[in-house]
């Protein structure tokens, strides 16, 4: 109880100290630049843009190898023993698989590049040619980084799948690219066992799991991972290095429509990347711990993997269903990876990290009394503290509120988390405050796209400003060009704003057998530089930070001619207390707007009771006649002090009860909305608001 008080006081006294000590760090400057005229940002610390950090260093295969020459002894990759696996069946009849795992078996330095070397040479004496195409097809594990980097001493390009791609769209990346070799896990065997028939050009298929179903199919010669390395063992190649300019990777990620398409990355541009993203976790270095579970065939996460053994760190590989104790495929009573590991450095999803806040808010509300009065007083002195200045941030009140009550909290990962990278989208306000104040570590979000091969920017660590995505990573430029038809010009007040472009060399060369719309999307400027136009839209802040404010494919043109910005109007009309969520929609056969109203249960039944509406519950509530008029009104009233012409204004609306959630499918997990979901779902009310 001591403690408790001398929290509540200590802060009082903090922020009357200091108030005064906000000033504006400019994190990206002004940049001239070739190209469209726009309005370009750099990093303020580098005048052009960072290729390597390592000198004499231009691939990654360079990168791995000088440093497992400077780190031979140290241990690199570690996984988990199997100590024990499970089929634990529920009461009603569903069963989960649940493991026991035990400690991290380490390979060193050394070990890792002789088993690289080995690997590679094996896969030559089976027959693979270095102008043929590998994919690798598999969960994150020490295998598939191994494999990695013997392509890349081959100089062989890889093709990697996202895993959760369907069967149409694997068939098509791996015809696409003419791949001769799958490197896969047992699981994954399974699935190409099922469209052997349609994959022409496979010849080999190369398992990480020493048991599996080698029955599979005659058209193809099995192996497993511990053969190819010990022929290769047996009869050693030399290394076949590639090129800077040379494809390390095409990486196959889902659009939104259609099939996938394969990005071609460089070494040059992974290595850029690699290089920007060592410039933003201060002080990573050799006492480093990265637990691995993302998916490799995410740029984030293949980045993150070739950046710590640069740096001399340690990777310990792990899976998003056992991180912590809790996780869904850890056995009771048995200990998650992260808590094994005890990681410095971790990359996440906003999916990721909404579970943890989510696990964590459930757990303080279980306890409840004052366990939960206490946390909740915690939590709200250091937002505040975060929000007032960088000493109120770290100081003494930092320090307390860490010992009664975070540090329980930290556990769940391990404990020693200094600091967490985070992509792939944005991250939810809410969320980025829960991680930051919880884990007492700082959160770099990036912005980045696999075409960007994930450069672009990234929100330093004193930054605790939220919403953005921070100033141009050292390997980029970023330029806003204007998008009139969108509404959005680089003179706008009080920030320019309009479509943002990356350049640099992270920029990758385009699109694989897609001349077409690497041409629409990629432009190379007369002074060399490579250009990719995102499709997204964003505004600069005064100290070179950017933000996202609307994405360009999400514009239509109405039936006479005026152009509606979705984003920007859902934007303007979702601070009515009435809506939870809103999506406009608008048609190029119809001269006006509509719009999906998720009411917010609150604000409808308040008024409800206010203006004696009867009604028996919610969803009757939100059919009734008065009910959308009023909802209506309030959204005409704020579209027009927002300065919104009328034809932007949905002039019908249809009101649900019912809030779009991650699980149905209708916004991600981010929470920002997947229209196309949402268009299908509400298919016939959308029409009938057009009738
Ligand atoms: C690497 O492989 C590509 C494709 O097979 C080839 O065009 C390139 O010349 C190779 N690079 C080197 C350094 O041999
Ligand atoms: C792959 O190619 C084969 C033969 O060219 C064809 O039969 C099959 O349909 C293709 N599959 C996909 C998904 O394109
Ligand atoms: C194989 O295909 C069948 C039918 O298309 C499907 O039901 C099954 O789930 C597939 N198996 C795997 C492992 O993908
Ligand atoms: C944080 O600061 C902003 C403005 O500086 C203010 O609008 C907001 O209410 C503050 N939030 C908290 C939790 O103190």
């Amino acid at each position: 109880m001591t403690g408790y008080i001398v929290g509540a006081l200590v802060p009082i006294v903090f922020t009357l100290l200091l108030r005064s000590s906000k000033k504006v760090k400019k994190r990206g400057v002004p940049v001239d630049v070739g190209g469209e005229p726009g309005y370009t940002i750099r990093n303020s610390r580098f005048p052009s843009p960072v290729e390597t950090s390592w000198e004499g260093i231009s691939t990654l295969a360079e990168l791995f190898e000088q440093a497992c020459k400077q780190h031979a002894d140290k241990p690199l990759l570690g996984t988990r023993k199997m100590i024990l696996r499970e089929v634990e069946v529920t009461e009603d009849g569903r069963s989960f698989e649940k493991v026991h795992l035990g400690d991290y078996e380490w390979l060193t330095y050394g070990k890792t590049f002789e088993t690289v070397c080995d690997f590679a040479s094996g896969l030559v004496q089976l027959g693979h040619k270095r102008e043929e195409r590998v994919a690798i097809f598999a969960d994150t594990r020490e295998e598939w980084f191994i494999a990695l980097q013997s392509c890349f001493r081959l100089n062989v390009t890889v093709v990697t799948i996202y895993a959760s791609l369907g069967e149409e769209a694997l068939c098509h990346s791996l015809n696409e690219t003419e791949v001769t070799t799958v490197i896969c896990g047992n699981k994954e065997l399974k699935k190409l066992v099922n469209i052997s028939g349609q994959l022409d050009t496979v010849t080999r298929v190369i398992c990480m799991d020493d048991e599996f179903a080698s029955s599979a199919t005659s058209r193809w010669t099995i192996s497993s991972f511990a053969d190819v390395k010990s022929v290769g063992r047996a009869s050693p190649l030399d290394a076949d290095l590639p090129l800077s300019a040379d494809v390390a990777v095409i990486m196959y990620t889902s659009g939104s429509t259609g099939l996938p398409k394969g990005v071609m990355m460089t070494h040059g541009n992974v290595l850029a990347t690699v290089s920007a993203v060592m410039t933003i976790v201060p002080g990573l270095g050799s006492k480093d711990v990265y637990l691995a579970y993302l998916p490799l065939a995410h740029i984030l996460e293949l980045a993150a993997e070739n950046l710590i053994p640069a740096v001399g760190g340690i990777i310990g590989y792990g899976t998003p269903l056992t991180l912590t104790d809790t996780s869904n495929k850890i056995k009771r009573g048995t200990k998650g990876d992260a808590t094994v590991l005890s990681p410095t450095v971790m990359a996440a999803v906003p999916a990721i990290l909404d579970r943890v806040r989510d696990g964590v808010r459930k757990k303080v509300d279980a306890k409840g009394g004052l366990a939960k009065k206490l946390f909740d007083l915690a939590y709200s002195r250091r937002l505040s503290a975060i929000n007032g200045s960088w000493f109120g941030a770290w100081g003494l009140e930092k320090f307390l509120w860490d010992f009664l009550v975070f540090k329980k909290v930290r556990a769940v990962l391990g404990g020693r988390i200094r600091f967490l990278l985070s992509g792939g989208a944005p991250l939810s306000a809410d969320t980025q405050r829960f991680i930051n104040i919880c884990l007492g570590a700082p959160i770099g979000q990036g912005y980045g796209l696999t075409e960007t091969c994930a450069g672009a920017t990234f929100s330093e660590v004193d930054d605790t400003s939220i919403g953005r995505v921070g100033s141009p990573l050292p390997c980029s430029f970023v330029k806003l060009v204007d998008w009139p038809e969108g509404g959005y010009l680089i003179s706008d007040s009080p920030m320019p704003r309009g479509e943002i472009v990356v350049g640099g060399p992270s920029v990758t060369l385009g699109y694989f057998k897609n001349e077409e719309k690497t041409k629409e999307v990629y432009k190379v400027d007369e002074r060399g530089m490579r250009w990719f136009y995102t499709g997204d839209v964003g505004q600069f802040h005064a100290d070179g930070c950017l933000e996202i404010i609307d994405r360009k494919k999400d514009i239509v043109k109405l039936q006479h001619g005026e152009y509606v910005s979705l984003g920007k109007v859902e934007a303007a009309l979702s601070i009515s207390p009435y809506v939870d969520n809103i999506m406009l929609h608008a048609d190029p056969f119809h001269s006006y707007c509509v719009a999906l109203v998720v009411a917010s249960q609150h604000a409808v039944e308040d008024w409800a009771s206010k203006q004696g509406v009867a009604f028996t519950d919610f969803a009757e509530l939100c059919e009734k006649e008065e009910t959308i008029k009023e909802v209506l009104s309030s959204l005409v009233q704020i579209g027009k002090k927002a300065r919104l012409e009328k034809f932007e204004i949905p002039a019908k609306i249809k009101l649900l009860s019912t809030p779009w959630t991650p699980e149905s499918g209708l916004v991600t997990a981010a929470l920002k909305i997947k229209r196309e979901a949402i268009r299908k779902a509400f298919s016939e009310d959308l029409a009938k608001l057009y009738t």
